[in-house]
């Protein structure tokens, strides 16, 4: 039986999201690689997904945002914290979570930004949690906002097909103790940081060495595009994605039957597939969207949260896991009641 009181309460009051227009269908691509739409379908069970056309990665987190707020009524004014995580910020400094302070008048709001790579919904979560104990804070926009066609090798087939761009928001107030977290469960494999990689262009300062053997690079494949080893990337996801779940399940005393809904990461229908025969649960109970979205990195899952909530899958009351893995290597799951 799950421990009927959270150990750290919260409540998500609103969710929103945003997705560029453009839709590009599997066929597109095969104007850039040699690929197909069956190939792409039946390994990923992706069909379109939504790139960019020019939008900045803080415009589609302020529109994620505004209509987080807008659905849990709550003006700009009244945010304390803003937690946005994103691989692709739009400067090195400003933070984004400072330019969506700014156009959305949070004046009040202190600013950070997560670099998490996909499991960053979940770190942001329980950031928020944690920062909703203090008393002084009451209310923390958590955005999420990816970018990532500005870091794909579109001559690329094995990675360029797999990615989209937008982004979601969610507003979390401290509540009233009834919802909010159970258990979380978060790792990092930094040794396993090579599967997954993008590098940052610089210049190259005056006073650096011109050998380069003397200080290696760690990841010497690295490329400002990411460089994916995607069955190795395939086999820890789906570890991870039930391992993780099951941690949180032990650490709150819960059994399966005490889970209504999983929201996992998107990355691949078959890593989802995979993941719940794992954990021995139908795939009924595993949100499954990503057939005309791809993998959005940390925005999947608060678009997922968004999408369930406004369509019912998901109700006050609801005891859900939300899991992610990704770049770092990171994962992570939290338990919660909605
Ligand atoms: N179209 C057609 N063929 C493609 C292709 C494409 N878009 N991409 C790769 N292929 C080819 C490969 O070149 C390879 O050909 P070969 O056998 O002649 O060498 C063949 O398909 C099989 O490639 P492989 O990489 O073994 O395929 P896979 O079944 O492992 O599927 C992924 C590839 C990327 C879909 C899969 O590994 C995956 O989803 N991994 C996890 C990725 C992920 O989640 N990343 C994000 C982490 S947050």
């Amino acid at each position: 039986m799950i421990n009927k009181e959270p150990i750290r309460p919260l409540s998500i009051d609103g969710t929103g999201h945003y997705l560029p227009q453009l839709e590009v269908g599997n066929d597109e691509f095969r104007q850039l690689v040699d690929t197909s739409d069956e190939w792409i379908r039946t390994r990923t069970g992706i069909r379109s997904r939504h790139l960019a056309e020019g939008e900045a990665v803080w415009y589609m987190g302020a529109q994620a945002a505004r209509a987080a707020l807008a659905d849990a009524c709550c003006t700009a004014e009244e945010i304390d914290v803003i937690l946005v995580t994103t691989v692709t910020p739009d400067y090195v400094t400003p933070s984004v979570s400072c330019v969506i302070q700014a156009e959305l008048g949070a004046r009040r709001a202190f600013c950070l930004d997560l670099n998490v790579a996909c499991s960053g919904f979940v770190y942001a979560l329980d950031l928020a949690s944690r920062y909703l104990q203090d008393p002084a804070i009451s209310t923390v926009l958590i955005v999420a906002a990816e970018l990532l066609s500005s870091i794909t090798d579109f001559t690329d087939r094995s990675t360029c097909v797999l990615f989209g761009d937008g982004a979601a928001a969610v507003l979390v107030r401290r509540g009233d103790g009834t919802s909010g977290i159970h258990a979380v469960e978060l790792g990092a494999e930094g040794e396993k940081g090579e599967v997954l990689t993008a590098s940052i262009e610089r210049p190259t300062s005056p006073f650096a060495a011109a050998d380069r053997g003397r200080f290696p690079l760690r990841f010497s494949a690295a490329r400002p595009t990411l460089q994916m080893a995607g069955r190795e990337v395939f086999r820890f996801a789906v570890t991870v994605l039930a391992d993780s779940v099951q941690a949180v399940l032990a650490k709150s005393g819960a059994g399966m039957e005490d889970l209504d809904y999983v929201i996992p990461h998107q990355a691949n229908d078959r890593i989802l597939e995979a993941a719940a025969k794992r954990l021995g649960i139908s795939s009924d109970r595993v949100y499954a969207g990503l057939d005309t979205i791809g993998n959005t990195s940390s925005v999947s899952i608060p678009l997922a949260l968004d999408r369930c909530r406004r369509s019912g899958r998901v109700r006050r009351g609801d005891t859900i896991a939300i899991c992610g893995f990704g770049g770092g290597l990171t994962y992570g799951a939290a338990l919660f009641t909605l």
